[in-house]
């Protein structure tokens, strides 16, 4: 039986920390399947069409990874996946709190399902998405924080204050 991963997030946008964790995970498992959130309840500056392209063309040559969006409830998108485990990855005391909670949840709502942790890469450790928009929306430079595949675009999108 293949071994598939599910690594949510907003990605508003995908940063290298993101990038990095879906890397490793795609190591361990057979198949990843990245899904970013439609969760209207979470204000995002990005549509969420921009967000999944921007993952999509980041993660484009990786072959065993694939890029969906969703709304609702994670354990349904598990389960119409065939994903057995949830991937995140843990950067602080602050996301394990957080983690540990809806982990819990999930483990509630799906039994079957697990959730795994990836320990943060510590080059990445300081990097959120809100900081690259913080650094970008002061005319800081984002080089290093997201992928080089995405950087212009990000740029380019703050310059024409343009998210769509
Ligand atoms: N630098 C990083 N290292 C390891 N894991 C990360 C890193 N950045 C994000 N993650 C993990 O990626 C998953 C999705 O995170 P999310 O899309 O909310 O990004 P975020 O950077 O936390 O965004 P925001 O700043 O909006 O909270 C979470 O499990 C989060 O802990
Ligand atoms: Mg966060």
């Amino acid at each position: 039986m293949k071994k598939i991963a599910l690594c949510p997030g907003t990605y508003d946008p995908m940063t290298e920390g993101h990038r990095d964790v879906v890397l490793r995970c795609s190591k361990v498992f057979d198949k990843v399947i990245v899904a970013v959130s439609n969760n209207i309840r979470k204000k995002t500056l990005y549509s969420v069409n921009r967000r999944l392209n921007f993952v999509k063309k980041v993660l484009a040559g990786v072959k065993n990874v694939e890029v969906i969006s969703f709304s609702g409830l994670l354990v349904n998108v598990a389960k119409e996946s065939g994903a057995g485990v949830i991937v995140k990855g843990l950067r602080a005391i602050s996301d394990f709190e957080y983690e540990f909670q809806m982990a819990q949840i999930n483990k509630k709502l799906s039994p079957e399902l697990e959730t795994m942790f990836l320990v943060t890469n510590p080059k990445f450790a300081y990097l959120s998405s809100s900081a690259v928009k913080e650094v970008a929306k002061l005319k800081g430079c984002i080089s290093g924080l997201v992928p080089k595949e995405i950087e212009l675009d990000i740029i380019e999108s703050f310059e024409k204050k343009f998210f769509n």
